[in-house]
């Protein structure tokens, strides 16, 4: 572990965030928001976590009496591999973003799926079930969990496109087959290609990481965007990402991933500790 004295500068923490790097998540502000509000008397701190320490740092964890923490990139997968037991979601979901330390055991969970439904619901009032949906970088980490959420409400159309397109296949047979996912389209990132698909669809969700950078190009052709449609970028961090400003401009709905981080974190909250959060404290913790 890089800091293997993290608990010894935080003797109250209990919970964390760890991942590589780490320093820019706002899990922490949110998440001890909320236990504040609750009046939980334990600390949430964030352990930055090198590649295949992941074993080394649940073991300490668990030697320091955690209760849990909540693993983001890039340890999603390997979280799920430690783990004694996963949720219906983590199983799902392919990975884990929540883990629960209980008699001995990790239990892998994941929030993120139901995150993202929720979010979807909170900002544009329509539930996964009802909405076409086209998700760039689908065969990343986050837009993998995003498609298989997806499938999973039974949204009656699901398009499907990353970068390198070869990663798309086992996923789009994924939520066909094990998830009765209706009508799933596998498209490359050409620009006549999404520019087909975004005109089929009720809502666009960027999971690429295109966006976390000023300079990024936007995640698909501006000829794409139009004013009928929802348009969720799963970036939070810069707010306003160049595909936001874009479709704001010409009149889209839109909603960036501080919602999905919210309702991911409610629901951690809720696996560790039985008890619901106090979602406005969560959000004064984001300023949000
Ligand atoms: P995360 O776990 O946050 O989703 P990830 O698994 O590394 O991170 O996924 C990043 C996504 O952004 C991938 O879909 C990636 O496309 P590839 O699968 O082709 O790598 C996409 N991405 C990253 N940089 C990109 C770029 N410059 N243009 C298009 N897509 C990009």
């Amino acid at each position: 572990l890089r800091d293997p004295a993290f608990a010894q500068s935080a003797p109250n923490a209990k919970l964390a965030v760890i991942g590589h790097p780490i320093k820019h998540s706002a899990s922490p502000q949110m998440h001890q928001a909320a236990l504040d509000a609750a009046g939980i008397d334990i600390q949430y701190i964030r352990v930055e976590v090198e590649p295949h320490q992941v074993e080394a740092c649940f073991a300490e964890m668990e030697r320091l009496g955690f209760i849990g923490c909540n693993v983001t990139v890039p340890h999603k997968l390997e979280a799920m591999d430690l783990c004694h037991e996963l949720t219906e979601d983590a199983k799902a979901l392919g990975a884990t973003n929540t883990i629960l330390f209980k008699d001995g055991k990790r239990i892998g969970h994941n929030s993120d799926g139901p995150g993202l439904a929720q979010a979807i619901y909170e900002d544009f009032g329509k539930s996964l079930t009802e909405l076409r949906v086209l998700i760039l970088g689908a065969g990343g980490g986050a837009g993998r969990a995003i498609a298989t959420q997806c499938a999973r409400e039974g949204s009656p159309a699901i398009y499907l496109s990353n970068r390198t397109v070869e990663k798309l296949e086992p996923i789009a047979e994924s939520l066909t087959n094990e998830y009765g996912a209706k009508l799933v389209c596998t498209l490359s990132n050409a620009t006549e290609d999404l520019t087909t698909a975004a005109a089929r669809v009720d809502l666009i969700i960027n999971s690429t990481s295109l966006g976390l950078h000023f300079e990024d190009p936007l995640p698909l052709p501006e000829s794409a965007l139009a004013s009928s449609q929802m348009v969720y970028d799963a970036i939070y961090n810069p707010p306003l990402t160049p595909l936001l400003a874009k479709a704001q401009e010409l009149g889209a709905s839109t909603s960036n991933g501080l919602s999905m981080l919210l309702h991911q974190g409610a629901i951690s909250f809720a696996f560790w500790l039985g008890q619901s959060p106090d979602l406005a404290a969560m959000r004064r913790g984001l300023n949000y």
